[in-house]
């Protein structure tokens, strides 16, 4: 089959571990008989100094008319200072909402050959844990209206959202925890917010009309913060709002100690989605061969299991990291405290090239 992938590389790490993924799905069409056409668009901070805008037409134009998109980070120092809509991250939530990108999937998970690099109490570590966060993605306070008041010492953004949005996310959640364990957690804060009060009403009625064999169970969003710490084996399935979502990913990835291992998904109603690994852009690490290439690579294989339907790659792909990270081979970011040998990005990416 022939697909068109858009690759979006950003900037610092990001064209590196791109340029990773892309040789090994290289491979894998070669060994699969497919044809991936591959095109390069600017986003971010690099956009910014190239056309003077984080996410030029060009860019949204060229993802639309791909299967699907994999990027790799936006942002650093040297664009911080910007205005609010001249930001590199104006580029992602511009994707998003171009793309009609409403869920999405953030997996936090321990790779048994990875458990001491979890931070969690060793008893609590040997558990493991292997959590699918469904974070609504074009809605809520990232969307609402913000403001200032006339002399700009007043400001406000605003939490707001339809049953419409809350019910296609859950949607997906539930649809995802029936592939799993059959769990979801619906997370809010239903205690304060009338938002959360609409969220929870909606993800129950959804639940009872066409979802009852999945278990549900509704947790406020500081207890599931406090839970993911205590105890993240609880969880299956989480399905929160834009805001609790990006916190909540963000701290059960960390949790897990190898964040240079998560891949993430954004989906909307079309095949096409957009894939990234979750670890961001790391300015610090750009250019000194560091950047761990495995959170890429294993988006990339997420792109083929959801966005082009196949499996079987999808399974190789990950496979090969296994196998490569059961043999021990490391790069800085996961290497044992102490470690005074470590594999470069780009060696660690020709360990799982033979693999495939
Ligand atoms: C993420 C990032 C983005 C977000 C930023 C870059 C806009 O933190 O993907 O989690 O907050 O959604
Ligand atoms: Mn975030």
């Amino acid at each position: 089959m022939t697909y068109k992938i858009a690759l979006v590389p950003g900037d610092g790490i990001g064209p590196e571990i791109i340029a990773d993924a892309r040789e090994v799905l290289e491979k894998t069409a070669e060994k699969f008989g497919h044809d991936f056409k591959f095109s390069e668009y600017d986003a971010g901070g690099s956009a910014i100094d190239k056309h003077r805008m984080p996410l030029p037409q060009e860019t949204i134009d060229g993802c639309l008319a791909s299967d699907s998109v994999l990027l790799g980070a936006v942002g650093g120092p040297k664009w911080d200072g910007m205005p609010g809509d001249l930001r590199p991250e104006k580029a992602i939530l511009g994707l998003r909402k171009e793309l009609g990108l409403y869920t999405n999937l953030r997996p936090a998970k321990i790779q048994p050959a990875l458990k001491d690099a979890c931070i969690l109490r060793p008893d609590i570590a040997e558990r493991g844990f292997d959590i699918m966060i469904v974070r609504e993605l074009t809605g809520g306070i990232y969307f609402g209206e913000r403001g200032r008041n006339e002399t700009g010492d007043s400001a406000y953004d605003t939490e707001r959202y339809s049953a419409y949005e809350i019910e296609r996310n859950a949607r997906n959640a539930f649809e995802i925890a029936r592939k799993r364990k059959g769990h979801v957690t619906s997370v809010e804060k239903s205690n304060v917010l009338e938002s959360s009060r609409l969220w929870k009403e909606t993800v129950h009625k959804l639940h009872e009309s066409e979802y009852p064999d999945v278990t549900l169970d509704d947790m406020y969003v500081d207890n599931a913060a406090m839970q993911i710490v205590r105890d993240p084996s609880f969880f299956d399935v989480i399905v929160t709002s834009n805001m609790f979502g990006d916190i909540l990913s963000d701290e059960a990835s960390q949790v897990t100690g190898s964040i240079g291992l998560l891949a993430s998904a954004s989906l909307g109603d079309s095949k096409r989605g957009l894939y990234e690994p979750i670890h961001g852009s790391a300015p610090d690490i750009a250019g000194t061969g560091l950047a761990n290439p495995i959170a890429a690579i294993l988006s990339a294989a997420m792109m083929l299991r959801y966005s082009f339907d196949l499996a079987e790659e999808a399974d190789c792909i990950e496979n090969a990291v296994n196998t490569v990270l059961e043999a021990g081979w490391r790069t800085k970011d996961i290497a044992a405290p102490g470690a005074e040998e470590w594999l470069t990005g780009s060696e660690m990416k020709e360990k799982i090239l033979d693999e495939i």
